[in-house]
This record gives structure tokens, C-alpha cells and sequence, in this order.
């Protein structure tokens, strides 16, 4: 659960992601205020440990949360600066909508964000699917950085 580095200047053009996705009718695009609560009642139910993350990146403006949307439906999240700035994540695809490409257009959606921003490189924060991000985005795993930021931090109890 290291930290993971992408350089954005290398970022493939976001475009041709966006057409793609939009080929098969779903749209990503960055969420909109009013959608705080539908995302939240989302993120409770399918990803909650993400719940608070996803609230915090809805507290910027623009909102730093970019989502994916087929016919009114929720599908898929990616954030940005939602645990500290210049960090990618947390992102998530629904499992009935995984390797459709949307975990990819999400990320590169918010990537691109960032270096909008005026950042070189993107930090992915504690990441799980190390493979997907060397692939995806040619990521390179950032030595020393487990727990990193994450040490020493207060988990809700279960049971
Ligand atoms: C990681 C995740 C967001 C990927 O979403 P997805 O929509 O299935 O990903 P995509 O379809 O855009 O895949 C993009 C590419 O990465 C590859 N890929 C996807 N998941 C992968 C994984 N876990 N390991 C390695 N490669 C992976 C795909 O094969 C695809 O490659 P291709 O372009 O050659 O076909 C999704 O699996 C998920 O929600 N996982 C659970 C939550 C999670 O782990 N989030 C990340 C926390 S850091």
C-alpha cells in the first residue's frame, strides 16, 4: 500500500478517452455540488471506507470528484486532492462495469486535472492495484512510502 508517482506530462491526450466512453453511453465528467448526497449514499453503499475522501474532494471548488455516468447511473468515481494536495485517488469502478475502460477515462480525467492545476507529477496515494498503474499510466512506486502519510491513522472500530 505504497505511494506511486505519474509523470503528467506524459498524460495521454484525454479526448479520444472521453469519445470512447461516450461511444459506449457513458459520460465522465467532473460531479457537480448537488450531487454530493447521491454520491455519498453511493460511496456508503458500494465503497464506504472511501466515503469521507470522496466528501472532502466535494468541499473544492470546482469539485475535485469526476464520475461516471450511464443513463442516470452511477457507475464509477475517481478524486483528487481529496487527502492531500497533488494526490490521485481514491477511484473506484462498480464490479459489473470493470475492464470497460472507465477506471482508466476517470483517472485520466482527474490526472489531467491536476496538471491543469500546474503539477509535473500526480501522486497515486496508497495504492492497491499496483499493476493497473504501471500499465494504465506507467506509475513508478515511490520507495519508503508505506504507511507514508497514512501512519498512525485513526480507523473506524468494527463490531
Ligand atoms: C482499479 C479499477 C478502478 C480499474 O477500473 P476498470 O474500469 O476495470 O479499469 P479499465 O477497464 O479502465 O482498465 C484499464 C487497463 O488496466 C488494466 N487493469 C484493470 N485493472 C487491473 C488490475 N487490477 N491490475 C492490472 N491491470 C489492470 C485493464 O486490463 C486495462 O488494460 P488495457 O487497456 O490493456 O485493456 C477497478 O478495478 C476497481 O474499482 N478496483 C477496486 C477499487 C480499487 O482498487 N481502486 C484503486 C485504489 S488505489
Amino acid at each position: 500500500m505504497g505511494d506511486m508517482l505519474v509523470k503528467l506530462w506524459e498524460l495521454p491526450p484525454l479526448a479520444p478517452v472521453l469519445d470512447a466512453t461516450a461511444a459506449q453511453g457513458v459520460v465522465v465528467r467532473r460531479a457537480l455540488a448537488p450531487e454530493k448526497p447521491v454520491v455519498l449514499d453511493w460511496m456508503r453503499m458500494h465503497f464506504p471506507a472511501w466515503t469521507a475522501e470522496v466528501d472532502a474532494a466535494f468541499a473544492r471548488l470546482p469539485v475535485a470528484c469526476f464520475v461516471a455516468v450511464r443513463d442516470g447511473e452511477l457507475l464509477g468515481f475517481a478524486c483528487h486532492d481529496a487527502i492531500a494536495p497533488d494526490f490521485f485517488g481514491p477511484t473506484a469502478v462498480l464490479a459489473s462495469a470493470r475492464g470497460q475502460g472507465l477506471g482508466r477515462a476517470l483517472a485520466l480525467a482527474a490526472m489531467h486535472a491536476l496538471e491543469a492545476q500546474g503539477y509535473a507529477y500526480a501522486i497515486v496515494g496508497g495504492v492497491g492495484p499496483v499493476a493497473y498503474y504501471e500499465k494504465a499510466f506507467g506509475a513508478i512506486a515511490i520507495p519508503g512510502s508505506t504507511p507514508g502519510i497514512y501512519d498512525g491513522m485513526l480507523r473506524k472500530l468494527s463490531g
